[in-house]
This record gives structure tokens, sequence and C-alpha cells, in this order.
């Protein structure tokens, strides 16, 4: 693998559909599966593609083929949420994760990184370190701007095109896992954060931001208001789809209490060991 992009990740990519290690050709114009070669998946201007757009489900595709669409407004397009709000939403999302440990050497992967603003975000805080940070997406259109952001700031982020719910990773592969504003509409919450705890290491971190109104908010007439104009804001952040694997979970809000931040920690390799014989067990019974 040439790519200095792919390269970077080269060792954790896995075949989305039988895990199977993939491998570039000559060209460089895709990843074929080394396990069942009729799994292969184009690379287009340097990001692989691994889903097709009839594989992606109505419930995905409304909100992600819009994406496409407005995608080189995106950036500004946040500000009108600023205004509405009376927030600043890229300084208050800047501040909220502060506390995503990033370290010499991590692996971070950015979930839904749209225009690439978390990744832009954590390099700022971290310019020290040497880590390398991963973005994927489900929108063509969004990793493209996020592609040309990175190029123009000399960064150099391996992209890849794919469902959040089947990622083309080997198991604990990221010591740091970010997503911020998809979530609360994707087709299958349970599903997807369970592949995100797959990929992620044992004691891995991960860090969840996405609209949702506090309690305190409401109750009251702001509230209410937020909530009529957009229906995003009245979800609750997804606590419950939380897979067991996880622990020191946390609840906060932002931006004037109008987002959710949800942070916690994939359990260590010991306390890992200690739960999957439960589940054999449990499972044996049924
Ligand atoms: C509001 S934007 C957030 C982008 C970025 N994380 C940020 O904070 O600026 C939501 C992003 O989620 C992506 N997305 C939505 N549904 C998705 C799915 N099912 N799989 C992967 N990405 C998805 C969209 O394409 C879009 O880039
Ligand atoms: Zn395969």
């Amino acid at each position: 693998m040439k790519d200095t992009r792919l390269s970077k990740i080269q060792d954790i990519l896995r075949c989305p559909k039988c895990h199977g290690k993939l491998e570039t050709d000559s060209t460089e114009s895709s990843l074929t599966c080394q396990s069942d070669r009729s799994h292969s998946y184009p690379i287009i201007d340097g990001i692989p593609s691994f889903v097709k757009r009839e594989e992606v489900s109505p419930d995905d595709a409304y909100w992600v083929f819009d994406y496409d669409e407005t995608a080189e407004e995106y950036d500004e397009g946040v500000k009108l949420y600023d205004e509405w709000l009376g927030v600043d939403l890229m300084k208050e999302f800047k501040k909220a994760i502060e506390d995503v440990p990033v370290k010499h050497s991590s692996r971070v992967l950015d979930m839904s990184t749209g225009t690439g603003n978390i990744i832009f975000g954590l390099r700022e805080l971290h310019q020290e370190t040497d880590c390398i940070f991963v973005g994927v997406d489900l929108s063509i259109g969004m990793l493209r701007v996020a592609q040309r952001k990175f190029l123009e700031a000399q960064i150099t982020v391996p992209l890849l095109h794919t469902q959040v719910m089947q990622l083309p990773f080997d198991d604990n592969s990221f010591d740091v896992l970010t997503h911020s504003g998809g979530i609360n509409t994707f087709s299958d919450i349970p599903a997807t954060l369970k592949e995100w705890v797959r990929v992620l290491k044992p004691d891995g971190f991960l860090w969840i931001g996405d609209e949702g109104i506090s309690p305190a908010l409401r109750k009251t007439r702001r509230g209410a208001e937020i909530m009529n104009k957009n229906k995003l804001f009245g979800l609750q952040p997804p606590l419950r789809h939380l897979p067991p694997k996880l622990k020191n979970i946390n609840l906060r809000w932002l931006a004037r209490d109008t987002f959710y931040k949800i942070t916690c920690q994939k359990l260590s390799e010991e306390e890992l060991r200690e739960v999957q014989p439960l589940k054999v067990w449990f499972n044996a019974e049924m």
C-alpha cells in the first residue's frame, strides 16, 4: 500500500463482510479481501468505498444523501443553529472534546466525521502527539469536503466511505472513538453502538454528542419551542442502547443545555474476561 493515508491503517483494515485481510491492487484502485476475492472495494480519489448506494437502508439514505447535496455549505450552515439557539456550536464542541484522552501514538476514529471538524478540534488540542486520526462517513460529499480541508491543512487523515454499523476494521483497533451529530437518526442504534465497541480497544474511550435537550430545559417554554421547531432536540440520549461492555458512563449537556454528551470506556481486558464466560453460559442455557 503506497497511499500514505491508507498505509497508516493497513494493519487494522478488514473486510466488512467477512473480516478477511484487505490488500490494495497494484494500481491502488481497489481493496480486495484475502479470504474471499469476490469482496472487492473501489478506492475513488484516495477514499475506499465499502458501501453501495443501493445497500443503504431507506432510513439512513433519507438523512445521508441530503448531506451529499449540501456538503459544501455544511460548515456555514452550522452557524444557523448558533443564531437560533444563541450558542457558538463549534466553540462548544471544541470545549466538550477537551476530555478526550488523545495520547502519543493513539489511534482515533471519528465516526460520521462529516467535514472533519472533530478531528480538526482534537488536532488543535493535541498538536504535540503523533496520533493517527481516521474519519469515516456514509456521505461521499461530506468526505470530499473533509479531504480537501485536510489537504489544505497538510494533514494526513485516512478517510473511508462506510456504514457506521459495519466497519472495515479489526476488533480492538482504536484507543479512542468520537462521534458527533448523527447518532439520533441512525437506523439501528443498538447494532451501531455494538459495532463501535467491537473496534474499540479494551479501556478505550468513547465520546458521543448530538442534539437533545436537558431535563431542566424540557420543562421550560424555551425547551418546548426548541423541540417543537426541530424534533431531534426532543430525543433522549441513547443510554439505554449502550452495550454492556462499557464502564464509567457519564452524561452531560452543553450548548445551553441543547446537546448531550456521553463519555464512557470499554471494559479492561481483565473485566472483559469476567463478562465473557457468563455470556457463554447464558447462551448455552437458552
Ligand atoms: C450533522 S453531521 C456531523 C458531522 C461532524 N461529525 C460534525 O460534528 O461536524 C452528521 C454526519 O453524519 C453522517 N451520517 C448520518 N448517518 C450516517 C450513517 N448511517 N452512517 C455514517 N454516517 C452517517 C452524515 O453523512 C453527516 O456527515
Ligand atoms: Zn471478505
